[in-house]
């Protein structure tokens, strides 16, 4: 679906009735990486997973993109669509950084964080250089190959990339299809976000950190002490999963997610 918001266009999945849950896809993804907890999880709750703009089917507009903005987003998106219950709100990886900048701004909206392959730390001086040099990468290719060439070695752990090779080429095109614009701003947004530590510890919201123990993107160890400091979190992390690990283990994903929200 295609919703028109203040400045562009985005596109969403919507399924289920329910509490609603808002998924948020990592980068350079989009809300292709969801299908399997849409399927599941819609059988309880109202399902809405966005393409952050620039990603996925959504246009891409001027950058950068913060973490603000995209957070900003998704709450034009809940008030376009009408929604003023608390939600949960999911996020993997870049995800989580925007469901920390929405926890940061509307934590009257939520009744429910869950935090996926991700960190609260900002990024370090090398992290920040690191972005610079992926940007200066596509924008000196002219395309995103670059991005597609870094990035999807480490998205999986080792194993799938030998047990599930159809995953991997099928999260490939999921990348292929990120705009330039895209990848440059959302670099240059999470390059730009805040240490969210203190933001969790003040935070009283349920929250769900999952993770996959061989994430090579962010270290099970940052997810670990992102959970330490929430008052009122649960952690979960899944055997022989990399950083994608809704997809690569995606039965043992959902009940871990079902189990919580039926909690809440
Ligand atoms: C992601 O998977 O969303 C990003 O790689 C996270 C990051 O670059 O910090």
């Amino acid at each position: 679906m295609m919703i028109e918001l203040e400045h562009f266009r985005m596109a969403y999945d919507d399924l289920g009735q329910g509490r609603p849950l808002v998924l948020v896809h990592g980068f350079p993804l989009s809300r292709a990486i969801w299908p399997a907890q849409a399927a599941q999880l819609s059988a309880h709750y109202r399902v809405l997973a966005p393409d952050l703009r620039g990603h996925g089917d959504s246009e891409a507009t001027p950058g950068p993109y913060t973490m603000d903005l995209l957070a900003d987003d998704i709450l034009a998106l809940l008030e376009a669509l009408q929604i003023d219950q608390p939600i949960v709100l999911g996020g993997l990886s870049m995800g989580g950084y925007v469901v920390m900048a929405f926890a940061r701004r509307y934590p009257e909206r939520l009744a429910g964080l869950l935090l996926t392959a991700t960190r609260a730390g900002s990024d370090t001086s090398a992290g920040k250089d690191g972005r610079r040099q992926a940007v200066a990468a596509v924008q000196q290719a002219g395309n995103i190959q670059p991005t597609v060439d870094g990035m999807l070695p480490k998205l999986f752990a080792p194993q799938t990339y030998s047990d599930n090779p159809n995953l991997v080429q099928k999260v490939r095109r999921i990348i292929e299809h990120t705009s330039m614009d895209g990848v440059i701003n959302a670099q240059l947004g999470m390059l730009a976000r805040p240490d969210s530590t203190a933001m969790l510890s003040n935070l009283d919201v349920p929250s769900l950190v999952i993770h996959g123990e061989h994430d090579q993107i962010i270290p099970l160890e940052a997810a670990q002490e992102m959970a330490s400091v929430l008052s009122n979190g649960s952690m979960a992390v899944i055997k022989g999963a990399g950083h994608l690990l809704n997809m690569e283990q995606p039965a043992e994903f959902n009940q871990i997610v079902m189990d919580w929200l039926a909690g809440l």
